[in-house]
């Protein structure tokens, strides 16, 4: 067997022959390591490839719609383009501790199947389940970290169930390698190996990646563009809202998001989203506004919250959680400028119900109208909801969807819209904390 060497960026995957301090690909100091590569091995996994290279009629594909599997988890098959696709490979990525195995564990308990876990024993799998209210009948597992261990035991198994978890990619290593467990080299190897194990078995895997603390998958980007789906998890991790988003499907849409709420039974499918993050709501307070933000294509309501207090520092503050702080800044001038506020001498803070992030420059209205309030210590009318983008002079602009977001907070009892539609200043939405 032939053993080649060759040095990999730990930050972005790039492969070179010769050693660096510098990545010529990212420009990350000392980021090279050198990984070695069984040749041979290689080569004959790429010839073993199942698909075979002749060419099909397209007519004769199989269609997938028909043959994707339901996991019986609503939130996620809507998540993942109306079912899991059977040989597909998708990563299921999140902060550690977010929730990622626990939500996997639910998909398993629906579906049935492997659980493969290279970060807890069985024990303690089952330990989780027990508390998720799930009797694991039809789940088993396997608690190993060699990837060629883990597809040699899929292929001995004469029944695989329909569902494969792998928990986690950092945790794989390939005996062929040297890089210790969760370097590029291992990550991108092990991937390597259970795709085509998928392919082989026509079995669907879910990979679980941890995320990096500046927030990318841990790992090399070609992670991402291996797997045929990139699944999401985040929320607040004191906060229970948890929103799966899809980054890539090769098999659907990407604007579906799931909502689930993290009890101390597991994670609970959310139907009803709006609800969940009106619940600890206080009516008639200054400084609390309802709007209507759109995640992917499902509208929900959120509470947005201010508190503008007098300041004791030169420079006043501005925080916001869950709202872009630059945006809060602009929203801020604008208010100063076009309402003639005094917030120069204000601290203030902004807050967002349910530990979401509003991405969307839609909740630009409620931000400034709940400032306003707060500033003028005054409530505005409960059942008025509010929304749009608002430009910098003071004129409030239309978003995608209004319609759609009128309908949803009228399901919800509110009975007042204040939007582009109807205001279209930011001092005539100001008549509302008049
Ligand atoms: P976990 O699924 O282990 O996260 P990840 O796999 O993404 O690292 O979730 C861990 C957190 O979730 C942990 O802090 C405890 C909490 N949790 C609950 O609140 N309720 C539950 O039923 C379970 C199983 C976990
Ligand atoms: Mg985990």
């Amino acid at each position: 067997m032939k053993l080649r060497s060759s040095y990999v960026c730990q930050q972005c995957g790039y492969e070179t022959a010769s050693w660096y301090g510098k990545c010529p690909n990212c420009d990350t100091w000392n980021s090279l390591i050198e990984t070695v590569k069984e040749v041979g091995k290689q080569q004959e996994s790429k010839t073993a490839r199942p698909e075979g290279t002749k060419p099909q009629k397209l007519s004769e594909v199989r269609h997938i719609e028909k043959n994707r599997l339901k996991s019986g988890l609503e939130e996620f098959d809507r998540v993942m383009g109306g079912g899991i696709v059977p040989g597909s490979v998708t990563l299921l990525a999140g902060d550690p501790g977010i929730g990622k195995s626990t939500l996997l564990l639910h998909v398993l308990a629906a579906a049935g199947g492997l659980y493969v876990s290279g970060e807890e024993s069985a024990e303690q799998v089952k330990l989780r389940a027990k508390r998720l209210g799930v009797d694991g009948k039809n789940i088993s597992i396997l608690a190993e970290t060699s990837v060629e261990s883990i597809v040699s035991t899929l292929s001995t198994l004469s029944d695989l169930g329909n569902l494969v978890i792998v928990d986690s990619i950092q945790t794989l290593s390939s005996d062929d390698l040297d890089g210790m467990a969760g370097s590029v080299g291992q990550i991108r190897r092990s991937a390597e190996v259970l795709i085509l194990a998928a392919k082989t078995h026509g079995i669907p895997i879910i990979i679980v990646g941890h995320v990096t603390k500046e927030g990318a998958i841990a790992g090399p980007k070609v992670l991402e563009h291996m797997v045929d789906t990139v699944l999401y998890l985040e929320g607040e991790r004191f906060a229970n809202a948890r929103i799966l988003r899809t980054l890539k499907n090769r098999f659907g849409a990407i604007e579906e998001v799931g909502i689930f709420d993290m009890s101390d039974s597991g994670l609970k499918e959310v139907s009803n989203p709006s609800a969940l993050f009106l619940q600890d709501r206080v009516k008639n307070v200054p400084g609390s506004v309802v709007t209507v933000i759109l995640e992917g294509t499902r509208p929900m309501l959120v509470e947005i919250q201010a508190l503008a207090v007098p300041t004791q520092l030169a420079m006043p503050r501005r925080v916001g959680n869950g709202v872009d702080y630059n945006r809060l800044q602009l929203l801020v001038a604008i208010l100063q400028k076009r309402l003639n506020l005094p917030l120069g001498g204000y601290d203030l803070f902004v807050n967002v119900s349910g530990g979401l992030k509003i991405a969307e420059p839609a909740a630009d209205l409620a931000i400034a109208l709940a400032i306003l309030s707060s500033f003028k210590n005054k409530a505005i009318d409960p059942k008025t909801v509010v929304f749009g983008e608002v430009g910098l002079l003071g004129e409030t602009r239309r978003i995608v969807s209004e319609e759609r977001r009128i309908k949803e907070a009228k399901r919800l009892g509110f009975s007042a819209v204040c939007a582009p539609s109807n205001t279209p200043s930011l001092s005539k939405a100001a008549q509302l904390v008049a």
